[in-house]
């Protein structure tokens, strides 16, 4: 496995490889959902390239930037035994040199749920995206559905800029018990990540009674509320039931729907979500 931390370095290597390439981008501080990703991206594609970059751009100033969980060493022997060709660690200043003054606004898709509550995230992500497509030059790229607005903005991205790679959308990753992983969860302590169950369990509910008939959104989000009071801890950003491409808030559940929710647990952020359709 090749690690490289230049973008010429990166783009040499590129050059040499013949077939299809599997792209993973990621942040680091890897779990089992990086991993599923490679694995599928292996599967699917001739050789596999990793990028472990923490975007300064997609975190507010108020955000967790500077304690964002990392472990290069670690990861990087995760991604050899998974078989990965080349890993891309480039630093901020690779990425974002002196004059650097573009930026990417996917529009609509970008403004509620998450774009509302982080100003700025998603032009940070389309951006550092976009960047790493043209440097990595990937057949297929691979994203978790747990971002669920991160893989509808990086849709209309790829189809609105012509940008030629599959985007291939993978299941969310679960702990034994149901929790979503997420790099994220290493700021939890275990009577919080027992309490965080609460959220897959509201999803879990809220599947049960679309599936016996409820078509109102208001009613489900009413439901996942409920069950989430039982916790006063816990903080609820949003509940949504969205059309999962636009992310257009529906009234009823007539087709296919993306029930997401961002909850505070303790001083910790948690997303999760679950696509539903009606049969
Ligand atoms: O999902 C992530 O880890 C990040 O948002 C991504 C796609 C690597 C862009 O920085």
């Amino acid at each position: 496995m090749q690690i490289v931390s230049t973008i010429a370095d990166a783009r040499k290597i590129r050059a040499s490889l013949n077939g299809t390439l599997g792209f993973v981008p990621t942040m680091g501080f890897l779990h089992e959902g990086h991993l599923s990703l490679v694995r599928r991206a292996r599967e699917e594609c001739d050789a596999v390239a990793v990028s472990i970059f923490v975007n300064p751009t997609q975190f507010s100033p108020n955000e967790d930037l500077n304690r964002y969980p990392r472990a290069l060493e670690r990861d990087l022997s995760l991604l050899k035994e998974a078989g990965v060709s080349f890993v891309f660690t480039p630093d901020a200043g690779e990425i974002y040199p002196p004059g650097f003054a573009t930026s990417i606004d996917v529009g609509d898709v970008a403004k509620p749920l998450e774009g509302a509550v982080r100003p700025g995230h998603f032009s940070g992500v389309a951006t550092v995206v976009t960047k790493l497509f043209n440097i990595i030059q990937p057949t297929k790229a691979f994203f978790g559905q747990k971002d669920a607005q991160q893989c509808a903005v990086i849709r209309r991205l790829v189809t609105d800029l012509n940008i030629p790679v599959d985007v291939v959308i993978c299941d969310i990753v679960r702990n034994e018990k149901g929790l979503a992983l997420s790099s994220r969860n290493s700021y939890l302590t275990d009577s919080e990540q027992e309490r965080a169950l609460l959220l897959h369990e509201s999803l879990g509910k809220a599947q049960e009674r679309i599936a016996s008939g409820e078509r109102n959104a208001e009613t489900i989000k009413t439901l996942i509320a409920a069950i989430l009071s039982k916790d006063p801890d816990f903080s609820v950003d949003y509940i949504s039931v969205a059309d999962p491409y636009s992310l257009t808030e529906l009234d009823s559940v007539d087709d296919e729907a993306l029930i997401s929710l961002a909850v505070k647990v303790g001083n910790t952020r948690l997303l999760d979500n679950i696509l539903v359709r009606k049969k």
